[in-house]
């Protein structure tokens, strides 16, 4: 059993949670037409849902945000901000925005023509639901062995060098108005890319003079895993390795969510000047000033902050102890997950666990509704449900059918995550008598938020 490290915190403000009764539970389900999403925060008892705005801010942030300046442009909130950007991400400009997918939004309006092709390692679910939205095509080039649940490697994250080149060539660089890549790659297993393949990735990019953006929801967690895996890293610090990614690229979309360590915010960076003016004119229409970008001026501080505080090194090595932990615990008791586990989540290979239903059983949404019924436990079907085709009733599979336990930051302890390990080993000992679930309604664009389900017979 790998060791958890002890929290490099004491708790100072303390959130009370309950479990609700497994009646109440049932009737939570029904009433949420059996979409996790629909269920009220408050009838759940450990929230794995999402690891986007949920973590704990520090004492530090509080303070930062006691000293917000909430003028309209300008504000000392935005140069601090700034001097973080700069000193961190590296690019010349940057504007914030509320959250992650307002930052792909603007990125879209800005560059994407319909009937254009976006690539990446793989896509988040916002991402390609901004480029399918302008009328654009996300592709998805990531290495082959990241559809490979068990296959253990250091960087399952990277993209497919060989593939990227042929998709291009074959694609037509006019096509392609600009090139992404995910760290760490959420939509596969929160996997991360190894330095050497960012590199190669941006060579690519550059040869072709496809503008290179990198979207950097979780940076520090994919630094840390290049310090303790990639060979000439382990003395640089996880600063030191960020510096190092971001200067491979043309920009960055970020939801500052995740390793921003802040309930609300996200940006958009770039050194292209020319954009830079556009990307302004589109932020004003739609988010507000350059200097604020849709939040307040304190949360542009918490910020600030939070950005250092993920890049701390006993943070980053508790934080993915814990991922750890429980995929060990999951492991012991037999409950498949992908592997090796990423940092900010563990993957449940529902397919796996379920494997009396057949996929258009939708094994991933039900998995998820036993979590919630046995042990009030939220987790996110990012399987079929969120990236299956739907073309004329049948299905186009996505490769993987997961369900995604993702851990909010500086949140949950050791004893809450013994709770869902036991929780799920119970789920897999009565496997068996999990049925199959039916979407009954879906919505055209990014289908699992809303979409209602019946439990099958
Ligand atoms: N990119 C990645 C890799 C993400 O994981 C997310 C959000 C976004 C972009 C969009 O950011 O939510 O701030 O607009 N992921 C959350 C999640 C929702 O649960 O994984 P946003």
């Amino acid at each position: 059993m790998p060791k958890y490290i002890p929290e490099p915190f004491r708790i100072k403000m303390m959130e009370p949670i309950r479990l609700i009764d497994r009646a109440a539970r049932q009737r939570a389900l029904q009433e949420a037409g059996y979409n996790v999403f629909g269920l009220r925060s408050e009838d759940v008892y450990i929230d794995l849902m999402t690891d986007s705005g949920t973590g704990a801010m520090s004492q530090e942030q509080w303070a930062a945000m006691m000293t917000g300046d909430e003028a309209y442009a300008g504000s000392r909130s935005y140069y601090r901000l700034k001097a973080a950007m700069d000193e961190i991400f590296g690019f010349k400009h940057f504007v914030p925005t509320h959250q992650g997918r307002a930052a792909e939004n603007i990125l879209c309006a800005v560059l994407l023509q319909p009937g254009q092709a976006v690539p990446s390692n793989m896509h988040f679910d916002t991402t390609e639901g901004n480029i399918r939205a302008r009328g654009g095509l996300p592709n998805n080039l990531v290495s082959q062995i990241a559809y490979d649940p068990l296959a253990h490697a250091d960087f399952k994250g990277n993209m497919d060098l060989e593939a990227l080149e042929a998709w291009i060539q074959a694609t037509g660089v006019e096509n392609i108005p600009f090139g992404m890549i995910t760290i760490t790659n959420n939509a596969g297993g929160g996997q991360p890319v190894s330095m050497a393949n960012l590199r190669g990735v941006s060579e690519i990019y550059r040869k072709y003079q496809i503008p290179f953006f990198i979207d950097a929801c979780r940076f520090a967690e994919n630094a840390y895993f290049i310090k303790l895996r990639e060979p000439g890293y382990a003395d640089k610090s996880p600063l030191q390795i960020a510096q190092e990614m971001f200067s491979l690229a043309d920009g960055a979309t970020m939801s500052a969510k995740k390793d921003g360590m802040v309930n609300i915010g996200g940006f958009l960076a770039l050194n292209d000047g020319a954009l830079f003016e556009r990307v302004k004119a589109e932020l004003i229409l739609r988010e507000g000033f350059p200097t604020y970008g849709g939040l307040a001026g304190r949360d542009l501080d918490a910020l600030a902050t939070g950005f250092y505080e993920a890049l701390q090194e006993d943070y980053l090595a508790y934080r993915l102890s814990q991922s750890e932990y429980l995929c060990a615990r999951l492991r012991e008791a037999g409950v498949p997950i992908i592997e090796p586990p990423g940092a900010h989540a563990v993957y449940l290979n529902a397919a796996d666990l379920l494997s009396h239903l057949s996929r258009e059983e939708l094994p991933g949404q039900a998995l998820s509704i036993a979590m919630y019924l046995e042990g009030g436990i939220r987790a996110v079907e990012l399987g079929t449900v969120a990236f299956g085709q739907l073309k004329d009733g049948q299905w186009d599979f996505p490769a993987l059918e997961v369900v995604r336990m993702a851990i909010p930051r500086r949140t949950y302890t050791q004893s809450h995550l013994d709770y869902v390990a036991d929780t799920l080993a119970e789920i897999k000992a009565n496997a068996k008598q999990i049925k199959s679930v039916k979407m009954t309604y879906a919505p055209e664009l990014l289908r699992h938020f809303t979409a209602q389900f019946e439990i099958g017979t």
